[in-house]
């Protein structure tokens, strides 16, 4: 079976896309140094495939360990890159961190590899687009200096793959542009899993209504939308995990030759966070508790994609809708739940 190196594998986006692989007819091989992940991950996805996995449980800020692991494993010839630190306002308050993991990382990734054909997708971010007013947003959109620096790391990494992706004929790229990833694997034994206190609408919404938290802030009211909440193009994580092997398989197409591609990853539709709230108590019957706040400074006011690019060139289209994301995200929160109280995941 083809060998895939998905570094930051057991983290949210990264296990529902090992899992893709292995339906797909690929081998995963996990590399990740579980600094913002949990083992707990993996053997949840050895339950659900029933198959062991390989995990390298390196850092990719260690140069040297991720050069003679790739020099060790000369047949793998396919990456799929998660492996970053992805909280907004930690990166505002610890930028040096964010630019060392984000970007050293991605480099001594890419300096591994140097002479070898590899096809590389990168989880890329809507935010690079910063403030949008001209709705779908399409790829051609000008990108913009971030908000914040994890922002800027998303942005910084797709010109450096750009850049070196063009110099570098054996190394095919392909960045996808996440709008916002939610929901959870159908079996409910997958999931996001914060570590800390969720900044994210969703953990926010599941962790208020099974009680973690008391309530929950809407922030701000008075945005140019239907009900003055800001509105996000909301995409389930299942139907973004696939956008992956599409990408992989585009890139293993012979005569396939453009160095460095970009899509839209998200559904097209924007809802507003009331919108989420209400659907959220429709669909659970739970009454979320939230009170309305001031605006969060760094949010853009509202943002969905134009997702048309990957249907065309990816054969890719987003198909689970709001409800699928509210009912699995919620269903995994009570599988949470229960495995802290039986002890066999810690808080
Ligand atoms: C969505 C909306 C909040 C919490 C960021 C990154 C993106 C990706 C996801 C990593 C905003 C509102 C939230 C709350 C609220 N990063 N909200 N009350 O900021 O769109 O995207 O996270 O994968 O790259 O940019 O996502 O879920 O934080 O916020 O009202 O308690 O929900 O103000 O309008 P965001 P988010």
């Amino acid at each position: 079976m083809r060998k895939i190196l998905v570094t930051g594998g057991a983290g949210y986006i990264g296990s529902h896309t090992v899992l893709e692989l292995i339906e797909a007819g690929y081998e995963p091989i996990i590399l990740d140094n579980f600094s913002n992940s949990s083992p707990f991950m993996i053997a949840q996805l050895e339950a659900i495939t029933g198959s062991r996995l390989t995990v390298v449980p390196i850092d990719l800020c260690n140069e040297s360990a991720v050069r003679d692991f790739i020099n060790q494993n000369s047949d793998i010839h396919d990456v799929i890159h998660f492996a970053a630190f992805k909280a907004v306002g930690q990166s505002v308050e610890q930028p040096l961190s964010y630019y060392h993991n984000n970007i050293q990382g991605l480099i001594n990734l890419l300096r591994a590899f140097e002479g070898r054909a590899v096809n590389f997708v990168f989880s890329s971010s809507c935010t690079v687009y910063g403030e949008v007013t001209n709705l779908p947003v399409r790829e051609t959109e000008e990108v913009k200096a971030a908000a914040s620096p994890y922002g800027q790391t998303k942005l910084m990494a797709e010109i450096i793959l750009r850049d070196v992706a063009k110099a570098n004929p054996l190394l095919k790229v392909i960045s996808l542009r996440y709008f916002n990833p939610v929901g959870a694997h159908a079996s409910g034994r997958i999931g996001e899993l914060p570590i800390g206190a969720p900044q994210n609408l969703f953990p926010v919404i599941t962790q208020t209504a099974i009680g973690k938290r008391a309530k929950m802030t809407v922030f701000g009211q008075d945005y140019d939308t239907p009900d003055g909440t800001a509105m996000r193009d909301y995409i389930h994580v299942v139907d973004l995990a696939k956008a992956h092997i599409s990408a992989i398989r585009l890139m293993e197409q012979a005569g396939d030759s453009a160095p460095y591609r970009v899509y839209n990853i998200g559904t097209g539709n924007g809802y507003t966070i009331l919108e989420v709230i209400q659907a959220f108590e429709r669909e659970t019957g739970v009454k979320l508790a939230y009170d309305m706040g001031a605006r969060r400074s760094g949010d853009v006011p509202k943002i969905y994609g134009d997702a048309g690019l990957a249907e065309r060139e990816l054969s890719w289209k987003a198909s689970l809708g709001l409800t699928e994301m509210i009912v699995s995200a919620w269903a995994w929160e009570q599988f949470v739940a229960e495995k802290t109280k039986s002890g066999e995941l810690t808080a």
